[in-house]
């Protein structure tokens, strides 16, 4: 066992996994995990800070003495954490704030994508002074794909083939954010790839699917993913290596030409025509949620010795290696969710439930005054699982799912259906 200590930021499902698999490091005597939830209560110590603001975790990073601080969510990100990390010389795994603009503003990842070339939606911005008609009536042949240019918890995008609908987001967001993103659409299927990247080297994870709308069948409002699976088999050999050349390698050449490089995951978002070509429809800055629980479990190598190494520069002397099972995770959703999520209510069977190659990820829970572990957000938990054959895996995770209780929850029947 190594004396290594870490700090994840963040308290769901993403981070509860990253805690997870840090525990299994060879490196790691001690997980800490801010604010955490009920899972990673159980596997690390988690710290409650009175804000979220950046200097009260540095003041927290100080005062344990960790050795690496993992990011969760974009949010710490976009507001700087890493660059105040950097300044006191402790690793940091995600970008500084600069860089995080790659997912906080869409125009500024349009604007980084034009200048390295890679392929992607055309675009049109559009403000006060814009003929939105006429710019609508450039899209007209297909949905037409309003961006809000700002963080938007997953309600920043609209897809449709009402022109009304196009016209009032449009103009609602020009009145609230002064400019909007109106995009071609891109026909296709999506896949998530998750690259590792430091200055010296990145690291392409095994692709992954998500699930982002609420009900079977890719039915109902979007949320922030219902389920995913990982290797997604659409992501072919062929796929991942014009993705590498076209998209990832330009991408890491200017990333890591700066002066401080990106040093973290960038998630990218694929939509892959059905030529097999690939187009980048989003990047986010950050594991994917539910993409990390499935992704992570993948990965044979030391995680700790991994994210690291990307903190630190020191990519490009490592080997990583992937394991060639499959994995799947379906998430257990709140009444109401994604709309009005009900909060508070008692989650049981957790504790009996256990079906051999699956397990929990905790996202949205927490304890109540008893010490019953009780339901704290809208993505309550997930089940995932492991297994030779993706079918495998499915029939899994949903084993584990159906021990589990909770009053009005919901969740879909069909995660991994296009490659089952
Ligand atoms: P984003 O937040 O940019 O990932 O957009 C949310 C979702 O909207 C994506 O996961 C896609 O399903 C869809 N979407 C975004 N941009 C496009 C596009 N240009 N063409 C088709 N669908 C898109
Ligand atoms: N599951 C999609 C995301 O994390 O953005």
């Amino acid at each position: 066992m190594g004396d290594k200590s870490v700090l994840v930021i963040g308290g769901g499902g993403r981070e509860h996994s990253l805690c997870l698999e840090l525990n299994k490091s060879q490196n790691v005597s001690k997980v800490h995990c801010s604010p955490g939830n009920a899972g990673t209560a159980m596997i690390a110590t988690n710290h409650q800070l009175s804000n979220s603001e950046v200097q009260s975790v540095v003041s927290l990073v100080k005062k344990l003495e960790v050795d690496l601080v993992v990011v969760g969510p974009e949010a710490p990100l976009c507001d700087g954490l890493a660059d105040e990390l950097n300044n006191i010389g402790v690793p940091c795994f995600g970008p500084t704030k600069e860089l995080a603009n790659l997912e906080g503003s869409k125009l500024y990842a349009k604007e980084i994508m034009s200048k390295v070339g890679v392929p992607t939606a055309g675009y049109h911005i559009l403000s006060e002074d814009s003929d939105i008609d006429l710019a609508l009536d450039d899209f007209s042949d297909n949905p037409w794909v309003v961006k809000r240019d700002v963080l938007a918890g997953g309600k920043g995008v609209v897809v449709t083939s009402n022109r009304e609908e196009a016209k009032d987001f449009i103009q609602s967001s020009i009145l609230s954010d002064g400019k909007v993103l109106l995009e071609e659409f891109l026909p296709g299927e999506e896949a998530s790839m998750l690259v590792v990247m430091d200055g010296s080297d990145f690291v392409c994870l095994p692709a992954s699917q998500d699930h982002k709308r609420a009900y079977d069948g890719d039915m109902g409002p979007n949320t922030g993913g219902m389920g995913a699976y990982c290797p997604a088999p659409v992501v072919t050999d062929e796929v991942k290596s014009k993705a590498v050349s076209r998209i990832v390698k330009p991408m890491h050449d200017y990333l890591s030409s700066l002066d401080i490089p990106y040093r973290g995951v960038l998630y990218v978002g694929l939509m892959i025509t059905e030529s097999g070509d690939p187009n980048v429809v989003e990047f986010n800055v950050r594991f994917g949620d539910p993409e990390c629980q499935i992704t992570l479990p993948l990965i044979e190598s030391d995680i700790f010795e991994l994210l690291h190494a990307a903190s630190t520069d020191k990519l490009s002397s490592l080997e990583v290696k992937f394991s060639n099972m499959h994995t799947l995770t379906v998430v257990l959703a709140a009444e109401g969710y994604p709309a009005n999520p009900i909060k508070g209510r008692k989650i049981s069977g957790l504790q009996d439930s256990k079906v051999e190659g699956s397990w929990i990820n905790h996202a949205g829970t927490g304890l109540n005054q008893n010490g019953d572990i009780i339901s704290t957000g809208g993505r309550v938990l997930s089940c995932s699982a492991i297994g030779e054959s993706l079918n495998d895996a499915a029939q899994l995770a949903y084993q584990l799912l159906e021990m589990i209780e909770l009053e009005g929850s919901h969740y879909r029947t069909d995660i991994g259906f296009r490659a089952l």
